[in-house]
């Protein structure tokens, strides 16, 4: 994990909040290699998820909203974490991650307040007046912005259940403990899907959206290897969910872990938001002549930790050759999938001359329109190549004296390293085939 954390920084992929006033806990900023690769993340999901999918469609809710959303959900009362604090150095912990019978793992001592519930919303207030009317959160889950507009998108999209609203956006948390890197952070992004369907029919669509997402965690790249199915125990499943069903990732800092959430929510958001509001949220059902109020099955994924596994998952470091002949070192790529590297290919003139330079910028500008791609001058192309494997940048192309007199370049593969001669122009085929 020390390797991978210092390769995210030194490549700009991800930084610690603040830091320059000594960060601040749980935070992360995605830098600009980070921010492509959470975008293709977050491409992917939505391509799967809404384009290519008849019966769901999108929704962007705000993340503050009327603080009833959170008194009906059940958020105020039950999104709570067990805390315990050590009453020498005050530490504070959350009971259920740490046995009351260990010692503190700050100081050593073994004297621990009685735990409390705490609850992990932020709170913050709407307009000039900080009084308890003008309270409200940080959402802490993104659906609670789908079961709000239920009722706009029955009205206005003419869907018919079973069909599903889907929704990426921030998530905030007061985690009482965080750590592990991207794993438990205090702000992050969430791709949830929230899907209505029949109550007699909820068993079924659960189990057929538990094998979907787990196949696109596989089709991002991750090793089958590295992931299961784990079903929650009733004791420890959220306060609005009937069954959980977690992908768990095995972490290299903690074993078995979530990385994304399926929960049975059945009627309880739809019920309690109908009876609270004194809005009807119930659907017409038009092949029974029936008012329901329909079960949502919820597959949702954070975006820093689908990443954090993604990274982990591609980071590999092994023998490669060096300039010298015989000699080896060690290569450290990232063997992401093309879908979701940040830089799809890299462009090299072989040295500085002006007539590679010029040839390179020209395949540069070209692929630019559709990629994001890197053009690249400094330094030798061994080592160019390096920090490129690096970044997870499939393709490298370089230029060079040859490619003045057959009108070719070569194109490097990063996992292989090795070369294929193609004409310039077609690169963009080559590029739009393998991507
Ligand atoms: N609406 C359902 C929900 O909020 P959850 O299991 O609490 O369910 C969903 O969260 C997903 O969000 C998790 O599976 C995980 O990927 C991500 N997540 C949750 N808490 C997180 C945190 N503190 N830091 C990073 N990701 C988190």
């Amino acid at each position: 994990m020390e390797k991978l954390v210092s390769l995210t920084k030194r490549r700009g992929f991800i930084f610690p909040g603040s830091e320059i006033y000594e960060g601040i806990g749980g935070i992360y900023d995605l830098g600009p290699l980070g921010v492509e690769l959470a975008n293709n993340i977050k491409k992917v999901w939505w391509k799967k998820i809404v384009q290519e999918r008849d019966d769901v469609v999108g929704l962007d809710s705000s993340i503050l909203m009327n603080k009833e959303v959170w008194q009906t959900s059940g958020h105020i009362n039950s999104f709570t974490d067990p805390l315990i604090e050590c009453r020498n150095c005050h530490t504070r912990f959350r009971e259920d991650t740490l046995p009351k019978s260990s010692n503190c793992p700050t100081c050593g001592k073994n004297d621990w307040t009685n735990s409390r519930m705490f609850n992990l919303m932020f709170k913050t207030h709407i307009g000039p007046v900080q009084d308890v009317g003008s309270e409200t959160f940080l959402r802490p889950e993104t659906a609670q912005g789908i079961f709000v507009n239920f009722g706009n998108i029955v009205d206005t999209m003419r869907v018919k259940i079973p069909f599903g609203i889907a929704q990426i956006g921030k998530g905030f948390r007061n985690e009482i403990t965080i750590g592990n890197f991207l794993f438990r952070v205090r702000e992050f992004e969430m791709m949830e899907l929230e899907y209505f369907t029949y109550p007699a029919q909820a068993e079924k669509d659960f189990e057929y959206w538990q094998n979907e997402r787990m196949k696109w965690h596989e089709e991002l790249g991750l090793s089958k290897k590295n992931l299961r199915f784990r079903e929650h125990a009733s004791g420890e499943r959220a306060h609005y969910a009937a069954r959980s069903v977690d992908i768990e990732y095995n972490w290299p800092f903690m074993g078995w872990g979530e990385l994304e959430g399926i929960a049975n929510r059945t009627d309880y958001d739809l019920k309690a938001h109908s009876e609270a509001s004194g809005k009807d949220l119930s659907y017409f059902d038009e092949a029974t002549k029936k008012r329901i109020i329909p079960y949502v099955i919820e597959p949702s994924v954070g975006v820093g930790r689908a990443m954090l596994a993604v990274l982990i998952d591609s980071y590999t470091e092994e023998k490669a050759p060096t300039a010298e002949k015989g000699a080896s070192e060690t290569r450290v790529v990232l063997k992401l999938n093309p879908k979701l590297a940040p830089i799809k290919a890299s462009i090299l003139p072989l040295v500085k001359d002006e007539k590679l330079i010029k040839i390179a910028k020209g395949i540069y500008k070209e692929l630019k329109e559709n990629w994001f791609v890197q053009y690249d001058e400094a330094g030798s192309v061994g080592r160019r190549y390096r920090r490129q494997d690096e970044a997870g940048t499939p393709y490298c192309i370089t230029v060079d004296f040859d490619s003045l007199k057959d009108s070719a370049i070569t194109v490097r593969d990063r996992d292989s390293m090795k070369q294929d001669r193609i004409k310039i122009k077609e690169v963009p085929d080559y590029i739009k085939n393998k991507i």
